[in-house]
């Protein structure tokens, strides 16, 4: 294998050729011309990337920019109007987190985020990684930036057969032992698009990767064996009832969630909590009918089957949980809640508007 230098240098190489072009990306060339990257915008994209693809983070970023093109924009929103639109992306104490740390920024900060590491690691929302990833991007500061696509490369370069996660620690080691003092934000980038488009999870495209000739696993032949995995456990089934109503007027009656815990702060449709049996509690006496197809939703821990039933509602109902709203946008929902508005349409009449 090539020393540190040699294979920095290749694959910055290879990046000033091949770098995706990313909404948020300043690319090699621009940054080669004196264009710096916007903090802001670093720091949106990376809130958003974390635990999300890129393909489904494109076009929330671009929305969120243009609706809230600065910091102190983004301070000023509305919490509904911003949990709205991020409705979809899920992971949603993210959302909650963006709009403190906004705030901080801007009350403590004068609206400039701090440009080291280890101040940006103290705003809310943002932990070593996207830390790390802020001061190099945006900064160009040597931070070791670590996601699940540095990990892979590191595990095939170095051919690290252990296990994830135990084998985490020695990965960010390998990882910190190649960060370059030249360009690092450039290199951060470099080593993630690597493993986003040839160092894939399957069938990795070695033939053109820039670190072929380097890569112990691929001498080995293994390279789409690693990172090896502890065999996953099986997430556990829930069970919970969605009551989704309709007013005559088109309010649907729906609830904003507790603001933390999961979906924490986004709305939603009244029922009880969700476990191993449902727990029935329908927001006010109605004609309830169970629609008997049910929503079918996996979040990170659990899977979940989420009945439908679904009333009209008279004009003058009066609820003992949640609210009507009159301009509910399908779209400001979480998705679970989406599935379920999308079931229940049928019965209750198209929604009016966006
Ligand atoms: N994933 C997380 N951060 C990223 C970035 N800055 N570029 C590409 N993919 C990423």
């Amino acid at each position: 294998m090539r020393d540190a230098a040699e294979l920095q240098e290749e694959l910055l190489r290879w990046y000033d050729r091949h770098a995706r072009s990313l909404p948020w990306r300043v690319g090699p060339a621009e940054r080669q011309a004196g264009i710096a990257p916007d903090p802001y915008a670093v720091w949106l994209s990376e809130v958003m990337l974390q635990q999300t693809t890129v393909a489904a983070v494109k076009d929330y970023f671009t929305r969120f920019l243009a609706l809230w093109p600065d910091v102190g924009a983004l301070a000023a929103a509305d919490d509904a109007r911003v949990m709205g639109e991020w409705a979809g992306l899920g992971y949603y104490a993210r959302a909650r987190n963006l709009l403190k740390c906004a705030r901080a920024v801007t009350d403590d900060w004068g609206g400039e985020f701090p440009d080291t590491a280890e101040a940006l690691r103290a705003l809310p929302g943002i932990g070593p990684y996207t830390a790390a990833a802020i001061a190099a991007i945006a900064f160009d500061r040597p931070e070791t930036v670590v996601d699940g696509n540095v990990e892979r490369v590191m595990a095939r370069l170095f051919r690290i057969e252990a296990p994830m996660p135990g084998a985490k620690p020695l990965l960010r080691d390998r990882a910190a032992s190649l960060t370059p003092a030249a360009r690092p934000g450039d290199y951060a980038q470099a080593v993630m698009d690597l493993g986003a488009t040839i160092c894939t999870p399957k069938n990795p495209a070695c033939g053109i990767c820039p670190w072929r000739e380097d890569c112990a696993a691929r001498s080995a032949g293994i390279a789409a064996d690693l990172p090896a995995r502890e065999p996953k456990k099986p997430k556990p089934l829930r069970y919970g009832i969605a009551y989704v109503g309709r007013r005559d007027d088109g309010a649907w009656l729906v609830e904003r969630r507790p603001a933390s815990g999961l979906l924490g702060g986004m709305l939603g449709w009244p029922g009880g909590g969700w476990g191993e049996v449902a727990e029935d509690l329908p927001p006010m006496a109605a004609d309830w009918r169970d629609l008997g197809a049910e929503v079918r939703h996996t979040f990170t821990h659990f899977h979940l089957r989420l009945a439908v039933r679904v009333a009209r509602l008279p004009a003058g109902a009066e609820p003992e949980r949640g609210e009507f709203h009159a301009r509910l946008r399908p779209s400001d929902l979480p998705t679970v809640m989406r599935k379920a508005h999308d079931l229940a349409r049928a019965e209750l009449g198209a929604e009016r508007g966006r």
